[in-house]
């Protein structure tokens, strides 16, 4: 079973073969996450995406990490919150599971998530961390070669409902 860890960090800054951005559809940047994963990757990621044709919600594509750290980053739509009853749930499942997917695919051993959703998406936290953990959890019993999974957490708050439900 592979390590899952919990890092307080900016995920841009991670030694790990890949990091997750939480993008919109259109793959062309943004703010949050995905703005300090452009800005630290440099203007080669934006070139790629570009020919990317953008990402549905829950799905997701990779990329070459450029001036990260990471080789790989792997792009993911989260949804948007509107109350629970559009099917948020079951997108925000399979961003997690497309990406660890893709992961296995490319061989990659370690892959860091932010808390895909919880900023200007407005998915509520203690939700979308369940269902980043048990997706995690459950993906990893189904795929080989992934050896550690980092949950990177931009605030304390995050870490700790992270380690929380780690823990149950
Ligand atoms: N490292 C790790 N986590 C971070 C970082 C960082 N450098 N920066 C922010 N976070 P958000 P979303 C956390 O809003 O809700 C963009 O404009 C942040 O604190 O980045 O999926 C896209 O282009 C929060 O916990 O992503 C889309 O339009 C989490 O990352 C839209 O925002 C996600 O917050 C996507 O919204």
């Amino acid at each position: 079973m592979a390590d899952i860890e919990v890092l307080q960090a900016d995920i841009t800054q991670l030694d790990v073969d890949a990091i997750v951005n939480a993008a919109n559809s259109s793959l062309l940047g943004g703010g949050g996450v995905d703005g300090a994963i452009h800005r630290a990757a440099g203007a080669e990621l934006l070139a790629e995406c570009r020919t990317l044709g953008g990402c549905d919600t829950g799905d997701a594509k990779i990329t070459g990490g450029y001036r990260l750290p990471a080789k790989y980053v792997i792009h993911t739509v989260g949804p948007v919150w509107h109350g629970g009853s559009r099917g948020e749930a079951e997108k925000l499942t399979h961003c997690y599971s497309r990406c660890l997917e893709i992961a296995a695919q490319r061989n990659i051993r370690s892959i860091a998530f932010p808390a895909i959703s919880c900023g200007v998406y407005g998915y509520p936290l203690e939700q979308a961390v369940a269902i980043a953990v048990d997706t995690v959890r459950e993906q990893l019993n189904i795929l080989p070669g992934i050896q550690r999974v980092v949950f990177c957490c931009f605030s304390e708050e995050v870490e700790r409902l992270y380690r929380d439900a780690l823990t149950t």
